[in-house]
């Protein structure tokens, strides 16, 4: 645990991505030293401070070492991955890559190197889909996409080598990362955008002229798809609190979700509301690899670690997201060109 006269240091790799640069800023808010390790293919370099960035690849084993030696890092999040369910069904070969031997890279540079804490983010889509909602920790992990797949491969390669090696290690399976930062300032930017906020948003500030919702007679109350939105920065308090636990033998999975399960429509009403008007979409087939209802039960790190989500409602979640789309509608682009 942290003393008041040791500040842990931590790598975030993939700590310029989405969820990274959240977890980043929220540790340099609340007393941690922390830098970011990212390649910046998917990451965003606005999205963290330039003296927090060190910029390299994944696959680069020896950039990778030489940062944790030379940081004197003392702990590890590990978020870089690819997230896409449909393109790993494509492509599952850059997802294995990636997701799983990536993984082994952060956990052989973590040995080398006596870092013995890991955070990792790993996803609901690890779960089965016959599973009973909510899902807990314990409902069965059977993947149905390569996504899933990979990300369950990587949990199970950090538990061997946690017990191999004596590291202490908190796997956090997301539900649906969303918000942003709630001044507005940082906020979901990527290439080619497939989430669901983003892409309503980005149709209420004209980036787009409609956004489609994939599937509208799913067996649920409105017909469309169930998901539970979590906020960022209740995703980066998670962090905080369990790479303070993960103390050598420290070996848990938590959910992260709010327990609050949303239809695609009422996302589209909140989103709606606080922007004022109506917005143009349309209904077409469901998409592959999709399940109708994916909810959270996280009593379980609320209980362990005491963590308290603060941005329970769908709502809350749509007014941050569009503070940061209406002050940036090109996103980082657009926060680059404001400060040169
Ligand atoms: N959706 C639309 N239209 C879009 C995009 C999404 O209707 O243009 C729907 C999806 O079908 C889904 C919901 O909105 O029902 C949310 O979709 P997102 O793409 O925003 O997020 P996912 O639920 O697909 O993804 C999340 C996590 C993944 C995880 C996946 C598990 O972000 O990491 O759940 O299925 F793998």
């Amino acid at each position: 645990m942290e003393t008041p006269d040791h500040v842990m240091k931590t790598l975030l790799v993939g700590g310029a991505g989405y969820v990274g640069s959240a977890c980043l800023r929220w540790l340099l808010k609340h007393g941690h030293d922390a830098i970011a390790y990212d390649s910046l293919l998917a990451g965003n370099a606005a999205a963290v401070p330039a003296d927090r960035l060190v910029l390299g690849d994944l696959a680069d084993r020896d950039l990778l070492n030489q940062t944790m030696a030379e940081h004197r890092v003392e702990a590890v999040m590990h978020f870089a991955a690819l997230a896409s369910v449909p393109e790993s069904i494509q492509q599952p070969e850059t997802y294995y890559r990636t997701n799983v031997l990536g993984t082994k890279n952060v956990l052989d540079a973590m040995v080398q190197n006596q870092v013995d804490r890991i955070v990792f983010s790993s996803t609901a889509a690890t779960y089965g889909f016959e599973n009973e909602m909510p899902l807990t920790e314990q409902s069965r992990q059977d993947p149905q996409v390569p996504y899933g797949r990979t990300k369950l491969a990587a949990e199970h390669m950090i538990l061997d080598y946690a017990r191999a090696h004596g590291l202490g290690c908190g796997l956090l399976r997301y539900f649906n990362a969303s918000g942003a930062d709630p001044d507005g300032e940082f906020g979901e930017d990527r290439q080619h955008e497939t989430h669901l906020i983003p892409l309503v948003l980005q149709t209420a500030v004209g980036g787009r002229e409609k956004f489609l919702v994939f599937g509208g007679d799913w067996e649920t109350r409105d017909g469309t798809c169930v998901r539970d939105y979590v906020h960022t920065e209740d995703l980066a308090q998670a962090h905080q609190l369990a790479i303070e636990a993960a103390e050598p033998g420290f070996a848990r999975a938590y959910n992260l979700g709010t327990g609050n399960g949303t239809t695609v429509f009422e996302v589209i009403q909140a989103c709606e509301e606080v922007v004022g008007r109506k917005l143009a979409y349309e209904v077409v087939d469901s998409r592959p690899g999709d399940p109708a209802v994916l909810v959270a039960s996280s009593e379980k790190i609320k209980k362990e670690l005491a963590w308290k989500p603060q941005f329970a409602e769908i709502r809350q979640i749509a007014e941050t997201a569009w503070k940061w789309h209406q002050n940036y509608p090109r996103g980082y682009a657009d926060k680059l060109s404001s400060t040169t």
